[in-house]
């Protein structure tokens, strides 16, 4: 195993989950919204025991041809957690997205919460702040979200307990979220049938991807696992799905499956991103994430614009 023996953050989670497994109270209740947009799925999590609740990476519609966003994803939101009665008390980002726009500034407006990220998301405020040629005013100490987290802190949801792991690799400051018996891994894994997360984006790599996910796939068997996108793994799948466990994911995961080997891994995700294109919406999304969601500043007209640098990625 690549990561120390003891690693207090992962036992700690193990311990949370082992709890939650034993008290039906620590199982949070998911609701689940899929965007077909950008295949990404957004999760409100509730405390069972109280109307408290979270929302996981959530979705700005965005029109790249006409540069136009919407709200309609994140209004469906709006309507689930009024209609439920809930007070959300967090809007958790797993990472800065390079698919789609955060509709966080929306969300807090609306409905409240703390907005939180992972404290490395500083390193990709640097790294793109320099792509994306941002000036001085751009502040670069992640003072955009209201708390960064580090690997092993601990939060509540009501009476839920969660606990944050750093598992860079996808980018640098990519978190999972430990909550009750459940974990949000964000884009480490995707479905058993279709693997993992590519690691070629800057400040990406696919030795520690797999050093991270190993320390997920070290937690109970039983813990419920709700995965970021998905995306259906061709031929065979024709619905799309988002829920599995950390046991599947031991037992099926086509790329990190119990027994595939650090290095075997490696070769293989970096043979693999080769081939990938950039997504469509990078430029808009990382420009946009990386500012806690918040659009540019508008211009003397009143309007907003996007950068687009070209030759850099
Ligand atoms: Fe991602």
């Amino acid at each position: 195993m690549s990561h120390p023996a003891t690693d207090p953050a992962r036992d700690y989670a193990r311990d949370v989950i082992a709890a939650a497994l034993a008290d039906a109270q620590e199982r949070p209740i998911v609701k689940s919204f899929f965007d077909p947009a950008t295949f990404t799925i957004s999760h409100v999590v509730r405390d069972p025991s109280s109307n408290a609740a979270a929302i996981i990476d959530s979705v700005l519609d965005y029109d790249a041809a006409a540069g136009r966003t919407s709200s309609a994803s994140a209004d469906a939101l709006i309507d689930y957690v009024k209609s439920e009665g809930l007070e959300i008390q967090w809007l958790l980002e797993t990472h800065a997205h390079a698919d789609h726009l955060s509709a966080a500034p929306y969300l807090q407006e609306k409905l409240g919460g703390q907005l939180a990220i992972g404290r490395e998301i500083v390193t990709v405020q640097e790294v793109f702040g320099k792509i994306f040629n941002e000036g001085t005013q751009f502040r670069r100490d992640g003072s955009q979200f209201d708390l960064l987290f580090n690997d092993g802190d601990r939060f509540r949801i009501g009476n839920l307990e969660a606990t944050v792991l750093h598992v860079p690799g996808h980018t640098p400051a990519c978190l999972a979220y430990v909550i009750g018996d459940a974990i949000f891994p964000g884009d480490t894994m995707f479905m058993p049938d279709y693997g993992t997360a590519r690691c070629d984006f800057p400040g990406g790599d696919a030795r520690t991807l797999y050093r991270s996910i190993k320390r997920l796939t070290s937690l109970q068997d039983e813990t419920r696992v709700f995965l970021c996108h998905d995306y259906k793994a061709p031929p065979a799948r024709t619905e799309f799905v988002w829920e599995t466990t950390i046991g599947a994911q031991r037992t099926s995961n086509i790329h990190v499956r119990d027994g595939v080997s650090e290095d075997a891994f490696v070769q293989m995700r970096t043979q693999r991103d080769a081939t990938l294109s950039m997504p469509k919406l990078i430029l808009p999304s990382v420009q946009v994430n990386m500012n806690g969601g918040r659009m540019p500043a508008p211009e003397d007209n009143g309007v907003s614009y996007l950068k687009v640098p070209l030759n850099q990625l």
